[in-house]
């Protein structure tokens, strides 16, 4: 127990955890070196770890029974058996420190260490010597091809290695010792790799990281072009890692294509861009024989672009602002024709060659109570003294003598604008020179004007003759609401003045004109 505890305590002191693990085939020559260094006359101690028994003092003959040779910093075992498998340590005199082994011994072959070679390169099979006592050292290996073929080389090489030198090569050492030789094999695996293909192969578009801008919901097509190597080559794309479906059935797939034989294409197809998509990394991807693949990953990003909801809010402004203007116009058209003709001046200037803004002329239906001579003076004297319109007045600007229908006709040509008033004492227009009128009014392109009273509303049929009825329907019609009328600031005058033009003389004037036809 105490024996123990210092064996323990020797190992944690000194770190002693090296295990060497030697291998060898049945029959064959092993040695092992103790790493230990002395000091010149100190004595390596081997210890056989299964049996627990110091090795060093062993007597010549018991080594030379036991096929052992202990040499210095080696113990050589000249034919392993399987007897021989176990433990073994090393260490100076008093075992301060020691060295561990762990020696296997196989029935058959040690299996094989593998070499790598690329088609034509340069290329070297070795067999390193073990490491044993002077007087043991070995001379250079045989070797046996993998034809069969032996030959005695320090080691092997090919200039330029082909694949059909691949195979496995085995090197036989001997190593002497007291006339015999002990022999220690070794084997090869060379693997000759086909020859490495020039870089040529390559993508050419897109660029590494690029960004496509899409829309959701609309189709978009990506091109990934290359540069290839004919046979072996192959373009694909990747979606998140992982590969794009081919079959032109799925919402997002790739198809390729040829052009000249060194150039492929292949197309990345989403018929309809999803939000998901946008999530993804899209990598093309070139592999291509005897080279590294080659790659470039692009993304999709929505396009720059106004958002939708700012779209519709100014779409919905505008609507609302041309509706509240057309409300606001139907509304008040009457007062705007009206400011702007008062005041900024919007006047029909050009001359027409008529003398008279207005004809007021009397018609008479026989339902129509009408406007009486009172009101119809009054009206008469506020468009000529309150708006300055020039009238041709039947009774005062016709010249007696005139036939009535000649007259009356005389005084439409003469006028911009044809009033009719509702009026019953007055002569009434016969048939006749209501057509006269009418054709007049569609000739000339006179404008024509009814006012009407409350009672009639619009002129009905039946309770005018047909040619009034024609003149009626071509016409503007203003409402004669008695009382309520008779204010030149009333509802009645801003529409009459409405459809009237403007007047073409100041206001001013025509009083002396009237003057002068007094
Ligand atoms: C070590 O001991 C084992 C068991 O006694 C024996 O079989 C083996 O031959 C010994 N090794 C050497 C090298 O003597
Ligand atoms: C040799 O040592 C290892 C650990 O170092 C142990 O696992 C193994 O059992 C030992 N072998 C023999 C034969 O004593
Ligand atoms: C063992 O021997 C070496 C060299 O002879 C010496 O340096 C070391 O101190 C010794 N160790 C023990 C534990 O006696
Ligand atoms: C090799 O040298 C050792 C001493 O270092 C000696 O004991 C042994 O006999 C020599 N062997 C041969 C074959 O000369
Ligand atoms: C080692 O090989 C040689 C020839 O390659 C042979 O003559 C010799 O007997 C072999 N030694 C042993 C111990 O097998
Ligand atoms: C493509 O996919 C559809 C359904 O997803 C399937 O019916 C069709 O057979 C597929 N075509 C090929 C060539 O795999
Ligand atoms: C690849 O797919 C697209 C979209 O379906 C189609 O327009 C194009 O012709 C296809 N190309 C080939 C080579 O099949
Ligand atoms: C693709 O991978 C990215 C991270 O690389 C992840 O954020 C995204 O959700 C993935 N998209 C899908 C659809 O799996
Ligand atoms: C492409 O992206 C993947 C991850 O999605 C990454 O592993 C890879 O290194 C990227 N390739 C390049 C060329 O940047």
């Amino acid at each position: 127990m105490k024996g123990f505890l210092l064996f323990l305590l020797l190992i944690l002191r000194t770190g002693v955890c090296t295990l060497q693990t030697k291998k060898v085939r049945k029959d064959e020559v092993v040695a092992l070196k103790c790493g230990e260094k002395g000091k010149g006359s100190d004595k390596i101690l081997w210890k056989n770890e299964t049996s627990q028994m110091y090795l060093h003092n062993m007597s010549p003959a018991e080594q030379e029974q036991r096929n052992l040779v202990l040499d210095g910093h080696f113990l050589v075992i000249l034919w392993a058996s399987v007897n021989h498998q176990g433990n073994y340590s090393c260490g100076l005199s008093n075992f301060s420190s020691r060295s561990w082994f762990k020696l296997t011994v196989f029935e058959g072959n040690t299996g094989e260490h593998p070499r790598t070679c690329h088609e034509e390169e340069h290329c070297k099979l070795t067999c390193p010597p073990m490491s044993v006592p002077p007087n043991m050292s070995s001379t250079d290996p045989t070797w046996e091809k993998p034809d069969g073929k032996r030959e005695q080389l320090p080691e092997i090489h090919f200039q330029s290695v082909k694949m059909e030198d691949g195979g496995v090569y085995t090197c036989f050492r001997s190593y002497p010792y007291y006339g015999q030789m002990y022999n220690r094999t070794c084997r090869v695996k060379l693997v000759v790799k086909p020859k490495e293909q020039k870089k040529y192969a390559k993508i050419t578009e897109p660029r590494e990281k690029e960004v496509f801008y899409v829309d959701i919901g609309s189709p978009k097509v990506i091109h990934c072009k290359a540069a290839v190597d004919l046979k072996f080559d192959d373009l694909f794309w990747l979606s998140n890692q992982s590969f794009v479906e081919t079959n032109g059935s799925h919402p997002v797939f790739y198809n390729t294509t040829w052009e000249n034989g060194d150039k492929m294409t292949a197309s990345l197809v989403f018929k309809r861009v999803s939000e998901n998509d946008l999530t993804k990394t899209y990598t093309c991807k070139l592999q291509s024989a005897g080279q590294d693949s080659s790659s470039v990953n692009i993304t999709l990003s929505l396009k720059a672009r106004p958002s939708y909801v700012s779209l519709a809010i100014c779409s919905v402004c505008v609507v609302l602002a041309v509706v509240v203007s057309a409300v606001v116009y139907a509304k008040f058209k009457v007062d705007v024709t009206l400011f702007m003709r008062d005041t900024v001046g919007c006047h029909r200037r050009a001359s027409d060659g008529k003398s008279y803004d207005i004809f007021l002329m009397s018609y008479k239906s026989e339902t129509e109570v009408g406007i009486n001579s009172h009101d119809r003076k009054m009206l008469e004297s506020v468009l000529e003294d309150r708006f300055g319109y020039s009238l041709c007045l039947f009774d005062r600007d016709v010249l007696p003598g005139e036939s009535i229908a000649e007259a009356v006709l005389d005084c439409v040509e003469r006028s911009r604008t044809v009033v009719l008033v509702p009026t019953s004492p007055d002569p009434s227009l016969e048939s006749g020179l209501l057509s006269a009128l009418h054709a007049a009014y569609v000739e000339r392109q006179t404008r024509l004007v009814f006012i009407t009273t409350e009672r009639t509303g619009a002129l009905s049929t039946g309770s005018i003759p047909e040619a009034l009825q024609l003149l009626s329907e071509a016409g503007d019609h203003v409402t004669w609401k008695g009382r309520g009328s008779e204010m030149p600031s009333s509802a009645f005058w801003k529409h009459l003045r409405y459809h009237l033009p403007a007047p073409h003389h100041p206001p001013k004037s025509k009083i002396s004109l009237k003057t002068i036809s007094l």
